[in-house]
């Protein structure tokens, strides 16, 4: 318990505690992607609620990127104000903040692009937009996006930044056999199915220095056929790690795929929490920097198994957190019951009509408690 509230670094970033947020979509933003005051306050009740450090929504480095309505957008230069208001009143509230960089790829929202969704190659059956093979040049242009964005989340404040390649996303499908069927040098073997993150890790460290902090979020394992295995994420991890990558989040599973997707339903006991544990420990074995595990983290306990046993170094948590912000806070300050999350997913839908994720199920309980007490002022 008390290693999980101790100060440390990860390249010169002091974190007060080992929890973080990990990268989640809030739906608060502009349609052109600029930040509101719905999202800072967002961020704020998080920082004021004790955790470490923040990962932000998933923010398209480029237009064509954009994975979801009301995403953050860090893709040209008139955005950076909005996002300087954002990581500016985090820090005024004690928090941390990094900026997750992301590219949709083939699971880009083409009604929101109004452009074809970029894919690593054609594979049958697995487009349901359309879509355009990305080209040689197409790669150039948007390891250079990356680049620039980065550069934009440093100018905005960030304290570092986290390239997102897990979840069947652009740089995922990249290191996936089973989207990357490519003939080039960008497909084949893990060492040319990384070669795109070199090149952004290269560009991007030459845009912000070596001192800035920069995660890779990964897939440990796809869990769909002829998906990443672990072997591969390992020489993965391996080879960002030699790059001068500074700490690597563990996660796994392709969107829309169901039962082992990245947010898996149903964490109602000891065994379903933190899925992903057995790969987040060959990892760490593999890598000599920091590994963050994120995936149905649910109870202190397992949080301090993760740390005590080093499984990983940090606990990353999504979910629990939109129903309770300010968890570690409860959690430090002796309330140690297990987080009110029910691991529904609803929070996802408020999303996606609008209204900003939230946890519903909270909502429905609050109503009901309401009622009952309405019905016994009158009994
Ligand atoms: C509403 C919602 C939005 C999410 N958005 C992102 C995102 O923007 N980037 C990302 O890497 N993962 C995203 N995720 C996945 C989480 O970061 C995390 O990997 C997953 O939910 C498992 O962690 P948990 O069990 O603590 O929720 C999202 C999850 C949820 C529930």
């Amino acid at each position: 318990m008390k290693r999980l509230f101790t100060e440390s670094y990860i390249n010169g970033l002091l974190l007060k505690n080992r929890f973080i947020r990990a990268a989640t979509w809030e739906g608060l933003a502009t349609p052109e992607g600029a930040v509101t005051p719905k999202l800072i306050d967002r961020m704020v009740s998080l920082a004021k609620g004790g955790i470490g450090l923040i990962i932000s929504s998933h923010s398209y480095i480029s237009k064509e990127g954009q994975g979801t309505p009301w995403q953050i957008g860090i893709y040209e230069d008139n955005l950076i104000d909005g996002l300087k208001d954002l990581t500016t009143e985090v820090h005024n509230n004690g928090g941390k903040i990094i900026s997750q960089l992301a590219h949709a790829g083939q699971y880009a929202e083409t009604k929101l692009t109004k452009q074809p969704a970029l894919s690593v190659s054609y594979v049958p059956d697995s487009h349901d937009s359309s879509f355009k093979v990305v080209s040689k040049a197409d790669i150039t242009r948007i390891v250079f996006s990356y680049a620039a964005a980065a550069e934009r989340a440093k100018a905005a404040g960030f304290d570092g930044i986290e390239l997102h390649s897990g979840h069947g996303y652009f740089l995922s499908q990249f290191l996936s056999p089973a989207y990357n069927q490519r003939k080039d040098e960008y497909g084949g073997s893990i060492q040319n199915r990384v070669r795109i993150h070199c090149e952004i890790l290269q560009a991007v460290r030459k845009a912000v220095g070596l001192e800035y902090p920069l995660f890779i979020k990964m897939n440990c394992a796809d869990f769909i056929d002829n998906g990443l295995d672990i072997e591969d994420s390992l020489q993965a991890a391996r080879i960002f790690n030699e790059m001068g990558v500074n700490a690597i989040e563990v996660s796994g599973g392709i969107i829309r795929t169901g039962k082992l997707a990245p947010s898996r339903p149903g964490i109602n006991s000891k065994e379903k929490e933190a899925y992903f544990k057995e790969y987040a420990k060959k990892i760490k074995a593999a890598v000599n920097i920091p590994v963050i595990l994120v995936g149905g983290i649910k109870t202190l306990d397992t949080a301090i198994n993760i740390i005590d046993e080093e499984i990983a170094d940090y606990i990353s948590m999504s979910r629990a957190l939109i129903r309770e912000p300010d968890l570690i806070n409860r959690w430090e300050k002796g309330d140690q019951n297990k987080a009110k999350c029910k691991f529904d997913n609803l929070c996802f839908n408020p999303g996606f009509e609008g209204n900003g994720v939230y946890c519903i199920t909270q909502e429905i309980e609050n109503k009901r408690l309401s009622a009952i007490q309405v019905k016994s002022n009158y009994s």
